[in-house]
């Protein structure tokens, strides 16, 4: 049995990851595999994908694509178990029964919900919402986008996760997951951890066409997918909204399209943001630019080569990822027994 303490993540298979998500998420995952420190699972997590109700083509395509980019930023099948959430077929218990112990409204409070739910508004009607008008969409919402959180809380508890790198959209749930935690501990006998989060210094990198919005899969136009290519990059760092004046300099509140690309710099080279500062010294926006350009385009001109060789062998994506799946649900099969056992749910 290994002591290393449990470290799982996992992502939404709903299309091209962005900057955000790597400085946020993925580039931990890769740290945190190989410090050694910890035994990581990581997944992707196409159940909760399904709330967007995708077309099968493209969710069978997206799949494919996260676990290239798995296998391609550095997550190795030797050091962590690399899973799809849908072949873990217990989670499905897991969930029914913390949903058991979920209050509605608890789910209803939920800011990721409230954003998604009020995503199909425009923004005018947005911001003069009625209680009533929110409570009408919240009817025709489906289920699973309700029950979100609980299908995140399994996919921790399942494995025993003790600690959860995420971005910062995702505390409220890992704080759900706790509470969740501390209620069946309490009713049930110890026999879950309490998740924590482990967060980057870019939990919450901004959209480069608006930096008042957090860098999303949901408003492509603000963002940098890492897969971009080199041309694709300098012009969308082109672009990207700055500021008044002209001095690269670390300002949220007066420079926050400056300060964004400030933070894009020091998460891919590793400077700190005042070295960054001093070396753009007296230089304008457009030299800073060029330079970030470049620098995002070198960061990932492997990944792309890696990334796009492991999509010509869809076969290999898909060997791996059985036998990691495979790994998982084991876990899985042996933490439910003892879940049901607790509950008074044991076979007679
Ligand atoms: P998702 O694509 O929603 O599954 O997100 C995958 C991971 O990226 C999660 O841990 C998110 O919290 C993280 N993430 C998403 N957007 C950002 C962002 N703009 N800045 C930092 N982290 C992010
Ligand atoms: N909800 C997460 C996101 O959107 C993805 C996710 C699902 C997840 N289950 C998880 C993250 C469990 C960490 C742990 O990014």
């Amino acid at each position: 049995m290994s002591v290393k303490p449990v470290l799982i993540s996992g992502i939404q298979p709903t299309g091209r990851l962005h900057l955000g998500n790597y400085l946020g998420a993925l580039k931990n995952f890769v740290e945190l595999q190989n410090s050694g420190k910890y035994q990581c699972y990581f997944f992707i997590a196409d159940l909760h994908a399904l709330t967007e109700n995708p077309a099968a083509e493209d969710l069978r395509k997206n799949i494919y694509s996260l676990a290239a980019d798995f296998l391609a930023v550095g997550l190795d099948p030797k050091k962590s178990i690399i899973f799809q959430q849908s072949q873990i077929k217990f989670l499905q218990d897991l969930k029914w029964i913390l949903s058991t112990l979920t209050p509605v409204s608890e789910l209803l409070r939920m800011t990721a919900f409230k954003e998604k739910v009020l995503q199909a508004l425009k923004p005018s009607e947005r911001e003069k919402i009625t209680k009533e008008k929110f409570d009408e969409i919240v009817e025709q919402t489906n289920f699973g986008l309700i029950e979100y959180p609980v299908l995140m809380a399994a996919d921790i508890l399942m494995y025993d996760g003790q600690l959860v790198p995420v971005g910062n959209d995702q505390l409220q749930h890992l704080e759900f997951a706790r509470t969740l935690v501390r209620k069946f501990n309490r009713k049930f006998g110890q026999t879950f951890i309490e998740p924590k989060a482990l967060m980057t210094s870019t939990p919450r990198l901004m959209s480069l066409d608006d930096p008042s919005k957090k860098m999303s899969k949901s408003r492509p136009t603000g963002c940098l997918f890492i897969d971009d290519e080199s041309k694709t990059i300098e012009e969308k760092i082109k672009s990207a909204v700055t500021d008044s004046g002209s001095e690269v300099r670390y300002d949220e509140k007066e420079k926050p399209g400056i300060s964004n690309l400030l933070v894009i710099m020091s998460g891919l080279s590793g400077q700190p943001i005042t070295a960054i500062e001093k070396e753009f010294a007296g230089a304008n926006y457009g030299k800073f630019k060029q330079s970030l350009a470049n620098l995002v385009s070198d960061h990932f001109a492997i990944f792309r080569k890696k990334k796009a060789a492991l999509l010509q062998k869809p076969a290999g994506i898909k060997k791996i990822i059985d036998a990691g799946s495979k790994k998982a649900a084991k876990v899985a099969a042996k933490k439910i027994i003892e879940i049901k056992e607790k509950l008074g749910l044991q076979k007679i």
